[in-house]
């Protein structure tokens, strides 16, 4: 079987993005792969976290990893500072990394843009990223459009690690989905939907309430053409939502357009929320009951006992290549 790695950052909540770019592919992928699902607050660090917060957030994140369908019988579940392989490879792998490449990622221009107080972990969030990755021979990485350029430095750092030392590295190739890898702000339809953002009419998280869904959905930026159709130059707010229903419903988009032919934008924007609220609704059920129960905790544990096995047999192998301590077998 080969090997899926991938993350989310426990860092505010989880967007409709979130789920359409990346846990919903999970879910698809978990029968097929030897699947690793990580949260990882590691990352979330690289800017300022209120601790409390960030507790809830982890927490909430791991429920709604298993409550949009991840069977933790199938897959390994846990939290990126519960297998401290990940930051001391991480180490190693900032030190085969220049600091140029790092500077031209465009999250690191993106989040430290006009910012006064820049903190070095947001600079060298990529290799830690690598390190997430290589530590599971990973062969496959899905992920929504955004982390395609960090999946790029990852391959390259890790076939210059596998050159400068010795082949220890597999190098991983990304999945990045067809339709929904970059689902949009309903503010700004020419900006990715983001957790961070500040107008919360922007995004919906997998936990807003139907009223909430429905409001924001009504208020999304369209145009003025009145014509239900896919064409993301022209009418990116349009074909947004049109994305997200026909991901949604598995309905194509030309059945979708078809149906809407001399319908307003009314019609349109009403049943896009219902399929919205339709399809978060088992997911909030699952989320809520898994919250209260203990099983969480036991599925983290088993999660972290199994990464960390796997991972730790990888950085001996990362350390023995460069030379770091005594020779370990
Ligand atoms: P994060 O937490 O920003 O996002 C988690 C996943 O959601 C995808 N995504 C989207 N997909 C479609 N449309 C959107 N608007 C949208 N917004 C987010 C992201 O592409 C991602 O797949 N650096 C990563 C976390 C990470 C990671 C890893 C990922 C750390 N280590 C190792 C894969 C492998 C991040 O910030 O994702």
């Amino acid at each position: 079987m080969k090997t899926i790695f991938s993350g989310i950052q426990p860092s505010g909540s989880v967007t409709l993005g979130n789920y359409i770019g990346a846990l919903k592919q999970f879910v698809d992928l978990q029968d097929e792969y030897n699947c690793y699902f990580c949260i990882v607050d590691q990352h979330a660090i690289t800017v300022p976290q209120d601790r409390l917060a960030l507790r809830k957030n982890i927490r909430s994140l791991a429920a709604l990893y298993l409550a949009v369908g991840l069977d933790p019988d199938k897959v390994t579940l846990f939290i990126q500072s519960e297998v401290p392989a990940h930051a001391q490879a991480g180490w190693m792998l900032q030190c085969v990394s220049y600091i140029g490449e790092l500077e031209r990622m465009t999250q690191f221009k993106d989040k430290s843009h006009g910012k006064e107080a820049v903190s070095a972990g947001l600079l060298t969030y990529p290799p830690l990223m690598a390190a997430d990755i290589l530590l599971y021979n990973t062969d496959l990485v899905p992920v929504g459009e955004d982390q395609k350029q960090h999946l790029e430095l990852t391959r390259d750092l890790a076939e210059r690690f596998n050159k400068k030392y010795n082949d220890v590295l597999t190098i991983p190739e990304v999945r990045i989905p067809k339709v929904g890898a970059r689902i949009m702000s309903l503010v700004d339809p020419t900006k990715k939907m983001s957790k961070s953002d500040a107008n919360q009419k922007a995004f919906i998280t997998l936990l807003d309430d139907p009223k909430q869904i429905e409001k924001k959905i009504k208020s999304a930026v369209t145009d003025s053409e009145g014509i239900v159709k896919y064409d993301k130059e022209n009418k990116p707010g349009i074909s947004n939502l049109l994305s997200i229903y026909s991901i949604l419903t598995n309905e194509p988009i030309e059945q979708i357009e078809a149906k809407y032919e001399g319908k307003g934008y009314g019609d349109f924007k009403t049943d896009v929320a219902e399929v919205v609220v339709n399809a978060l609704k088992p997911i909030q059920d699952k989320y809520y009951q898994l919250m209260e129960s203990d099983e969480l905790d036991q599925i983290l544990d088993k999660g972290a006992e199994k990464a960390n096995a796997v991972a730790s047999r990888t950085l001996k192998k990362m350390e023995n290549a460069m030379g770091l301590g005594r020779k370990r077998k």
